[in-house]
């Protein structure tokens, strides 16, 4: 039975399938689509919504330190996505990564829990969206009926109509195709850039040195009862759940990983890139530098300009402005980032796709969702499908409930990615790697380390929540993919053609 959860899929065959006609996606992204894809999906919800709440909530203006730290544990895991998005440029990231490495059962679960990442971040910035978009049109004084404003806004029944209708619409783009998304995605990064450095070069005038003071805030117990919303590792411990101080930054830090979830998708692209090899790296790393740059100086001057304790968490970079009376800056701020979020949640989407595409195409999922558009080449079948269902997900769902979800499910997915280069160089030592991950396996081992490390910082609710979900995922592949996958269906004919025949001839 073990030979069969952990059969690989070789690396070969992982290039060869890309190569069939009915199955194949379009090579056309360069190292510059690749980074500006990054870009556009890296900077969303995370320092638009998120800085605020952390910094008001878990770690003051010591929030930038936040970034750092979470900026690093994503450079450890970028090295080691960079080495396999250059060694199986197939589409599927971490999940087609460790079919060839790992085996199918690990593949699988990985699989499975990039789902969870990719469908949930997508309505988690959906929800952001609707929220800036909201906001935009109550300053021209438009309003819309509480109960079109999503579950938070409405007391009974609640539905994010425009949440849903930016995924449908989405889909729609990427259905038709994926250079036409690419372009969209160039000027729309362009504005959010623009927005983010607004923020960094005006906001530095109105620094004041007094908001720093502490720097890093003393740490505050929090309310008895909350045990399932404290971070794992305080309940591990038996310490009592505090916020603030050193042990902040770091649930600061798991909680703003959000805000780098995204360079791993530039991965599930490889199959669509003109030089994987060449550009794969240069797209992942390059995105992540950028990001992390920008998000340490935002956070640094945002604290500056006001004090963290009085920051808003719905629209922390707009308010700032604001509260210094410049409202006009809050709502260029305000478009950028509704404009923004959009790629964010399309590139979310597509990443979505392409790794159920993966899957189908090994027959862990039917293979119905596998065949690309005869027209657009493009998987149409599963965009449109999962298209409305997180369009669903995301008009009926709130925002806070689910992004710790996606950062431990992409946490979880870096650690196997970790752990799969080690592995691969020992039992494939042969394939080409255009890029190596330096100082093998001191760097993947540290990944692993800060990965485990953020993880531990999200409450134990979130760790149950995800539990649960993965304990699906070995339903569904027990009952349908360990029997009809490709692996599966070769062994089988393998097997049959060696057999004796019934009359006991040889053959
Ligand atoms: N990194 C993306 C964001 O912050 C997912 O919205």
């Amino acid at each position: 039975m073990s030979s069969t959860l952990f059969r690989t899929k070789r690396v070969e065959q992982s290039i060869l399938d890309t190569e069939e006609p009915e199955h194949a996606l379009k090579k056309s992204l360069s190292a510059l689509d690749l980074t500006v894809f990054g870009v556009g999906v890296i900077i969303g919800t995370g320092i638009f919504v998120l800085t605020g709440q952390v910094a008001k909530n878990n770690a003051g203006p010591a929030v930038a330190l936040a970034f750092v730290a979470a900026g690093v544990a994503c450079g450890l895991a970028a090295l080691c996505y960079a080495e396999f998005a250059s060694t199986v440029p197939v589409a599927g990231s971490a999940y087609t990564f460790s079919y060839a490495s790992l085996g199918e059962l690990p593949a699988w679960i990985i699989g499975w829990d990039l789902v969870l990442e990719f469908a949930l971040g997508t309505a988690v910035v959906a929800v952001g969206w609707s929220g800036y978009v909201r906001s935009l049109l109550d300053n021209w004084g438009w309003h819309l009926p509480a109960y079109l404003g999503g579950r938070e806004a409405a007391s009974g029944f609640g539905f994010d109509i425009l949440a849903a209708v930016l995924v449908l619409v989405l889909t729609a783009i990427l259905v038709v195709g994926m250079k036409l998304s690419a372009r969209i995605t160039s000027v729309v990064v362009a504005i959010k850039v623009t927005v983010v450095l607004i923020v960094i070069i005006a906001g530095a005038f109105f620094v004041n040195g007094a908001n720093y003071k502490p720097f890093v805030p003393k740490p505050q117990a929090v309310e008895a009862g909350g045990n399932l919303k404290a971070p794992l590792i305080q309940l591990m411990f038996g310490w009592a759940p505090s916020n603030f101080g050193v042990m902040g930054i770091f649930t600061a830090a798991s909680v703003v990983f959000f805000a780098f979830i995204g360079f791993d998708i530039v991965a599930t692209a490889a199959e669509e890139t003109r030089n994987p090899q060449r550009d794969m790296p240069r797209g992942i790393l390059g995105s992540l530098l950028i990001c992390t740059v920008l998000y340490v100086a935002v956070s640094v001057v945002v604290t500056g300009m006001q004090k963290y304790t009085r920051l808003s968490v719905d629209a922390p970079l707009a308010d700032a402005f604001k509260s210094i009376g410049h409202p006009w800056y809050a709502g260029v701020i305000s478009f950028g980032a509704a404009v923004g979020l959009t790629t964010v949640c399309m590139i979310l989407l597509l990443g979505q796709t392409r790794v159920f595409f993966a899957m189908s195409r090994d027959g862990l999922l039917p293979r119905f969702f596998s065949r690309v558009h005869p027209r657009f080449r493009t998987p149409h079948r599963p965009t449109i499908l999962l298209g409305v269902v997180i369009a669903i997900v995301a008009g009926f769902t709130s925002l806070s409930e689910l992004a710790e979800l996606v950062n431990i499910g992409t946490l979880f997915a870096f650690v196997v990615v970790a752990l799969s280069v080690i592995i691969l160089r020992r039992t494939r030592p042969d394939l080409h790697r255009a890029f190596r991950t330096p100082w093998v396996p001191v760097i993947p081992v540290l990944s692993v380390c800060a990965s485990l490390w953020l993880m531990l910082n999200l409450p134990a609710e979130t760790w149950l929540r995800f539990a649960i979900w993965m304990v699906i995922g070995f339903v569904v592949y027990f009952l349908y993919g360990r029997s009809h996958s490709r692996l599966a269906q070769e062994q089988k004919s393998g097997a049959a053609e060696a057999a004796p025949p019934p009359d006991g001839t040889t053959r």
